[in-house]
């Protein structure tokens, strides 16, 4: 990208219904409402203030298991709120599209413990509602707690949990591209003709984790497949990613590895015959603002007195799948260990360096996952932050930022605030939303999957469906 144009910034929230997502203890804090995630009101209000600020979507976070990995025991996430108690994020999409014009939702959901059947029902039924602007979160999962409530020993083995992720799309696909033709809701009231069933065809999918004979039970809606989304980023998931994925989000500490992971990405989307551009890629930060530097950098210290170590090591035992509580504070993480959880999660850390260039040690990691979670933060005035975030869009070729929170909804409010204006006065942010659906928005080329995608090989014609 030129040294001279400004790029544009892409911001996306990060959120999940729960009181601790990626700053734990902070709930603490008296201006934070995380508490309040139980109440509509809180993910209505939470939805305008996006709105305001032109944020592309709200990505929610899920797990469907603890994070008991740390010390064997569910005492220390329960103790700390990390991520337990939480609520399923899809029934929070209706309230905040109903208060909402334009915002998008990333709702995240596995494959390996629902049907693709219903799920795809959900999909379909939620776009219609919010008239395209869903996008699913793709993940594969990585607690071997929500494994075993599901009735299995363990998780299944990381690359083969992508395997059957794979099996899993391509049920949605020929449920959601190729069992209803455009045109087959007719709706006729004088004939009495709702709809063709020349225009209803039965998938006949039989695969080696699924079989579904038959049509899919909802009429196609604004984007069919809704936007995927994806955050996987080991060898497997970039594979899974190229393949499918039309945002990504990710997650690395340092502009360098940044840089790195966005482009292992963008050739995994050309590997797999699509544009290098054609994923949207955020990365997470925190952002930390206030009207002075000095104010921001009080701010910072206020939201560090807060945050719960032992919550930050289960969390990262979780993201890991390593128990931390086997190491004492001082001691580092081998390059030797290896991971069944969030594989790209532990290369990173491992690669992640402190001020000399030594290793991080558990300590360090802690402290850091503390406010904002493995992500960076950032702190200043809103232009100093703006500023960074222009630098690191042009210097790493992200196209964004996944905005976590140390306190919601202040962070956002925040960022809408003092780094938006910023933004826009650079030129780097739009000063209204695009028109259309949520791909539509993304992309500019359409509501529906791009010809390109491997999603569209599933569409009526194609030759993919029996
Ligand atoms: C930034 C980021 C956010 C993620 N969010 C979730 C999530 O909300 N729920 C979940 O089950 N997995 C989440 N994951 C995990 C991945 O989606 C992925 O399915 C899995 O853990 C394997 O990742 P890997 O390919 O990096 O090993 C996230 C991963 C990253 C890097």
């Amino acid at each position: 990208m030129s040294e001279n144009t400004t790029p544009r910034v892409r911001l996306n929230a990060f959120d999940m219904n729960c009181v601790v997502h990626q700053s734990p203890g902070l709930w603490r804090h008296p201006e934070d409402h995380a508490r309040d995630y139980n109440t509509i009101g809180y993910w209505t209000h939470l939805a305008q203030v996006l709105e305001k600020g032109l944020f592309d979507s709200l990505f929610l976070a899920d797990v469907l298991g603890t994070y008991d990995v740390y010390a064997d025991t569910n005492e220390t996430p329960l103790r700390a709120g990390a991520q337990v108690p939480v609520n399923d994020p899809f029934l929070l999409v209706s309230a905040m599209a109903a208060v909402t014009k334009n915002l998008g939702f990333g709702v995240t959901a596995g494959t390996a413990y629902e049907h693709p059947y219903p799920f795809a029902r959900r999909l379909a039924t939620l776009d219609h509602l919010t008239e395209g602007r869903v996008g699913w979160n793709i993940v594969t999962g990585y607690l071997p707690s929500a494994a075993r409530n599901m009735g299995n020993d363990d998780q299944m083995e990381h690359d083969e949990r992508y395997d059957m992720a794979d099996e899993y799309l391509e049920v949605i696909y020929k449920l959601l591209e190729g069992s209803w033709e455009d045109d087959a809701v007719v709706a006729d009231k004088e004939s009495g003709l709702f709809v063709d069933p020349e225009k209803v065809h039965e998938i006949g999918h039989e695969g080696r984790w699924f079989k579904v004979p038959g049509i899919a039970i909802t009429e196609p809606s604004t984007q069919r497949t809704p936007l995927l989304f994806q955050a996987g980023a080991s060898k497997r998931g970039l594979k899974f990613a190229g393949e499918n994925a039309e945002a990504v989000f990710v997650n690395s500490p340092t502009k360098e590895t940044l840089a790195q992971q966005v482009g292992k990405i963008r050739d995994a989307a050309e590997a797999a015959g699509r544009d290098r551009h054609d994923i949207k890629i955020y990365s997470m930060l925190t952002p930390i603002v206030a009207d002075t530097e000095e104010a921001a950098q009080a701010k910072f210290e206020d939201y560090r007195s807060y945050a719960d170590i032992n919550g930050a090591l289960a969390l990262l035992s979780g993201w890991t799948g390593i128990d931390m509580s086997q190491y004492g504070p001082d001691d580092v993480i081998g390059e030797d260990v290896k991971s069944n959880a969030i594989q790209s999660s532990v290369e990173t850390f491992q690669k992640a360096s402190g001020e000399e260039g030594n290793p991080w040690t558990i300590r360090q990691l802690a402290e850091w996952i503390g406010v904002g979670g493995f992500g960076p933060v950032a702190v200043g005035t809103g232009k100093q932050v703006a500023d960074q975030l222009v630098e690191w869009v042009r210097d790493t070729d992200v196209d964004g930022f996944n905005i976590a929170y140390a306190i919601t909804p202040g962070t956002f409010e925040d960022v809408v605030e003092y780094i938006v204006p910023e933004l826009q006065a650079q030129g780097a942010y739009p000063t209204s939303y695009e028109e259309g659906s949520l791909r539509q928005k993304l992309f500019g080329r359409g509501d529906r999957l791009p010809e390109q995608h491997k999603g569209a090989g599933f569409r009526v014609g194609q030759g993919s469906l029996v």
